[in-house]
C-alpha cells in the first residue's frame, strides 16, 4: 500500500527539522477551552512504521491531542508535521487525502445506514456531516468516477475484518464491538498512511479485542503507521515499540514500555488522578 507513496516523499520538501523515520511530528501544541486548558504545549513525533502508544490518566488531553491533530478542532498553537511537510490549520479532508486518518473514541457511524453504505457512501448529499466528509474524502470524486472501485474495496474491507454478513445491516443494529470493526474499516477505505485510534478496543469483548489487535499488528506489519490511545495498560505495554504518557495536557515522558512502567512520575500521575 503505502511504501510508494512513502518513498515520494522522500523527495518532497522538507523543513529544517526533518528526520527521514517520522511520519507525525507534533510540535508545541496547544489548546483551551474557556478556562481549561486541555492541551498544553504537547511535543512528540511519531516513527515511520511504528505502532506508537499514548496513555494517561482520564482527561490527561489525549482526544483533544488528536482534534488538534487531524483538523477537527483548531490549535491555538502548535505545529503538525506530515513526513516532514507541514500540515498545521488543514481541514481533516485535506490531511486525509495526505494519509492521516483518525477514528474516535465514541464510533460516528451512521446509525440509519447499513454498514456497506457507511463504506461506500459519498459525502456530497451530506452537508453538516462533517464526520463522514472528513473521513471519506477521497470517495467524493471516487464514488462518482468510480463507483465500481469503491464498492470492491469495500467488499475487501468487510472480508478482511469479517463483517461481510453484515453488508446490508443497519449500523445502529450492530454490537460495540461490530461498531469498532465498522469504525476501523471506514478509516482503511482512504488507504491512508497513519491511523489515529482513538480507544478502539474500548466496549468490546476480549474475544473480539484481541481479534482487533491482530488486524493492528497485521496493519502496523504491512507498513501501517498507528498512534494508539488506550486505556489498558497492559495492551500498550504489550504491543508498542514505543509509548508517550500524557499528564495534564503535555507529555509526562514517553520510552520503551519497560521504561515507561518503571518511571516513577508515571506511576504518580496514574495514582495522583488527573486532578
Ligand atoms: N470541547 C470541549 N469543551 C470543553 N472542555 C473540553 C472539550 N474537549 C475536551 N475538554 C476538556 O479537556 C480536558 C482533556 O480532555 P480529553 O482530551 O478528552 O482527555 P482524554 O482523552 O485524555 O481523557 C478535559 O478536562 C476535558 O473536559
Ligand atoms: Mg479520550
Amino acid at each position: 500500500m503505502s511504501s510508494n507513496a512513502s518513498d515520494s516523499r522522500e523527495t518532497t520538501t522538507v523543513s529544517p527539522g526533518r528526520r527521514d523515520d517520522v511520519a507525525l511530528s507534533v510540535e508545541g501544541l496547544r489548546r483551551s477551552f474557556g478556562g481549561i486548558t486541555a492541551v498544553n504545549g504537547t511535543s512528540f513525533d511519531v516513527k515511520d512504521g511504528s505502532l506508537t502508544g499514548l496513555i494517561g490518566p482520564n482527561g490527561a488531553g489525549k482526544s483533544t491531542t488528536f482534534d488538534l491533530v487531524t483538523g477537527f478542532t483548531e490549535a491555538d498553537a502548535g505545529t503538525v508535521s506530515l513526513y516532514g511537510q507541514d500540515v498545521s490549520g488543514l481541514h481533516p479532508y485535506q490531511l486525509v487525502e495526505r494519509g492521516l486518518v483518525r477514528t474516535f473514541q465514541t464510533p460516528r457511524e451512521l446509525a440509519q445506514m447499513t454498514v456497506e453504505e457507511n463504506l461506500t457512501i459519498a459525502p456530497q448529499n451530506q452537508t453538516g456531516e462533517n464526520f463522514l466528509y472528513s473521513v471519506l474524502p477521497g470517495l467524493r470524486k471516487r464514488v462518482t468516477v468510480e463507483e465500481d472501485s469503491v464498492k470492491e474495496r469495500a467488499r475487501e474491507m468487510m472480508s478482511l475484518f469479517d463483517i461481510e454478513h453484515l453488508a446490508s445491516e443497519r449500523a445502529e443494529n450492530l454490537s460495540g464491538g461490530q461498531r469498532k470493526l465498522l469504525a476501523l474499516a471506514r478509516a482503511l477505505m482512504t488507504d491512508p498512511d497513519v491511523l489515529l485510534l482513538d480507544e478502539p478496543f474500548a466496549g468490546v469483548n476480549p474475544t473480539l479485542q484481541e481479534r482487533l489487535l491482530e488486524h493492528l499488528r497485521q496493519l502496523n506489519a504491512d507498513g501501517y503507521t498507528i498512534l494508539l490511545i488506550e486505556h489498558d495498560m497492559e495492551v500498550i505495554m504489550d504491543n508498542c515499540e514505543h509509548v508517550l504518557v500524557m499528564h495534564q495536557g503535555s507529555i509526562l515522558t514517553q520510552g520503551t514500555p519497560d521504561q515507561v512502567r518503571n518511571d516513577e512520575q508515571v506511576i504518580d500521575a496514574y495514582l495522583g488522578g488527573s486532578a
